[in-house]
C-alpha cells in the first residue's frame, strides 16, 4: 500500500506520516507544491519528511502554471467571492491537487491524503479534484477520523514516537500563502467584533505606515495576458511576484471579512492580496474601454457565477470549462495599457488606452459635436420607455 500525502512540513501533516503508516499499513510519499509561498515554508522540507517517515518526498514547482494556468484565467472572468475575496487559496487546490494525482501515478500510489479539517472548504476543493481526475484511488482525511483535537494532542502523538518536530503548541492562526495572497483565519480573528491586531498581516505593509509619496504603476496587457509591468516584459509569474512587490510596499490589498463556507458556516478571515488587487483593477478598467454594455454585463454575471464555481471547488467541471471559455472570448479584446496609483492602500487607475478602446472623446464630449444628433434621442427614448407609457395611459384611462 502507498498513499501520497500532500505535505507542508507543518505540526497537522507531520503527525499524519506515522498515523498513516500505524493506521493503512502502508508506505507513505510525501509531496510538496511550490506555488510561490517563499522558500522558508519549502526549505530542508524532503529531509524533515523522511525524517518523519516518509519513504519520499517530491517538490513540485508549479508557480508558472498556478499563475498562467489558474489565475490568469479566473482573472479573465473577474471573479471576486461575495464582492471582496480574491479566491487565493481556492485557486491553488486544483493545481496542487492535479499535480498530486500526477505523483500518485508516477509512484503507483493507491491512495491521496491531505490534512485539512473536516470543516472546512479546502477538503471539498481538493477531493473534488480528486474525484475527478482519479475517482480510482483512495481518500484518507485523517482529520475526519483521528480523535485529537488540539495541536497538544499532536505534539504528544510525535513525541511518543520520538518524532522531532520544530513546531510549537502554540500557533496563533491558520495561514495559506501561495503567490496570489495569504490568508488568516482563527485566533483572535474568530470574535468578529475584535479588530486586527499588528501581527496578524505579513505580506503588506500597515497603510498607516505606507509611504506619504504616492507610486504609479504601468501595466500592460495583449489579449488577456499580462506582457508588461513598468515598461519590462514579464512572464505571468514574475509580473505578479513584481506587483507584490509593489503593491505590498503601499499597503494594498488588504480585507477582513465574514465569509459563507461551502459547509454552512461562516467564517472571519483577513486576506492580503497586494498585487492581484492591482492587477484585477487593472484587467477591469480596460474592459470598461473595449467591451460595450451588454457584453460588460455578460462579464459581470459570468464573475459572479464562476466565483462560487472556484470557491466551492468545481475547477474539473464542465461549467468551469465553459465559463473560462466564455471569458476568454472577451478577453480577445482585453490590449492596452493602464496605469495604477498606488497610495496608503489605495488602488486607483489614473490611466488607460488600448487599440481595441470603443471610447471615443467626438462622441462623448460635453463640448460642441458633429457626430451625434441630440434628436435622434427623443425616439429612442419615446420607444424604449413605450411600453411604460402604455400603462400609464391605460391607468389614466381607468
Ligand atoms: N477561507 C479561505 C478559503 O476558503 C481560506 C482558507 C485557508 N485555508 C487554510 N488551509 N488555511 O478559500
Ligand atoms: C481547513 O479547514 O482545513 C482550512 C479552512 C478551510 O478549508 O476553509
Amino acid at each position: 500500500n502507498k498513499v501520497v500525502l500532500a505535505y507542508s512540513g507543518g505540526l497537522d501533516t507531520s503527525a499524519i506520516i506515522p498515523w498513516l503508516k500505524e493506521n493503512y499499513d502502508c508506505e507513505v510519499v510525501a509531496f510538496a507544491a511550490d506555488v510561490g509561498q517563499g522558500d522558508e515554508e519549502l526549505e530542508g522540507l524532503k529531509e524533515k519528511a523522511i525524517a518523519t517517515g516518509a519513504s519520499e518526498c517530491y517538490i513540485v514547482d508549479l508557480k508558472e502554471e498556478f499563475v498562467k494556468e489558474y489565475i490568469f484565467p479566473t482573472i479573465t472572468t473577474g471573479a471576486v467571492y461575495e464582492g471582496e475575496y480574491l479566491l487565493g487559496t481556492s485557486m491553488a487546490r486544483p493545481v496542487i491537487a492535479k499535480a498530486q494525482v500526477e505523483i500518485a501515478r508516477k509512484v503507483g500510489a493507491d491512495a491521496l491524503c491531505h490534512g485539512c479539517t473536516g470543516k472546512g472548504n479546502d477538503q471539498v476543493r481538493f477531493e473534488g479534484a480528486f474525484n475527478a481526475l482519479a475517482p480510482d484511488l483512495a481518500v484518507i482525511a485523517p482529520w475526519r477520523e483521528w480523535d485529537m483535537v488540539s495541536r497538544e494532542d499532536l505534539l504528544a502523538y510525535l513525541a511518543e514516537r520520538n518524532i522531532k518536530t520544530t513546531a510549537s503548541a502554540t500557533k496563533i492562526y491558520s495561514r495559506d500563502a501561495n503567490a496570489w495572497h495569504i490568508s488568516h483565519e482563527g485566533g483572535e480573528l474568530e470574535d468578529p467584533w475584535c479588530e486586527p491586531s499588528k501581527q496578524v498581516w505579513t505580506m503588506t505593509v500597515d497603510p498607516e505606515d505606507a509611504p506619504d509619496q504616492a507610486e504609479r504603476v504601468n501595466l500592460k496587457f495583449f489579449e488577456g495576458a499580462l506582457t508588461h509591468v513598468n515598461g519590462k516584459e514579464v512572464s505571468p509569474y514574475e509580473g505578479l511576484v513584481e506587483l507584490n512587490k509593489l503593491a505590498a510596499a503601499h499597503g494594498v490589498g488588504r480585507i477582513d471579512i465574514v465569509e459563507n463556507r461551502l459547509v454552512g458556516m461562516k467564517s472571519r478571515g483577513c486576506y492580503e492580496t497586494p498585487g492581484g488587487t492591482v492587477l484585477l483593477k487593472a484587467y477591469k478598467a480596460l474592459e470598461t474601454m473595449v467591451l460595450d454594455k451588454a457584453s460588460f454585463k455578460h462579464r459581470e454575471q459570468l464573475a459572479l457565477e464562476f466565483s462560487h464555481v472556484m470557491y466551492d471547488g468545481r475547477w474539473f467541471t464542465p461549467l468551469s470549462d465553459a465559463l473560462i471559455a466564455g471569458a476568454a472570448s472577451f478577453a480577445k479584446y482585453v490590449t492596452g495599457e493602464i496605469v495604477v496609483k498606488l497610495y496608503k492602500g489605495s488602488a486607483t487607475v489614473t490611466q488607460r488606452q488600448s487599440p481595441n478602446s470603443l471610447y471615443s472623446e467626438d462622441f462623448a464630449t460635453f463640448g460642441a459635436d458633429d457626430v451625434y444628433d441630440q434628436k435622434h434621442a427623443e425616439g429612442f427614448i419615446r420607444l424604449f420607455s413605450l411600453s411604460s407609457r402604455i400603462a400609464a395611459l391605460k391607468k389614466q384611462g381607468e
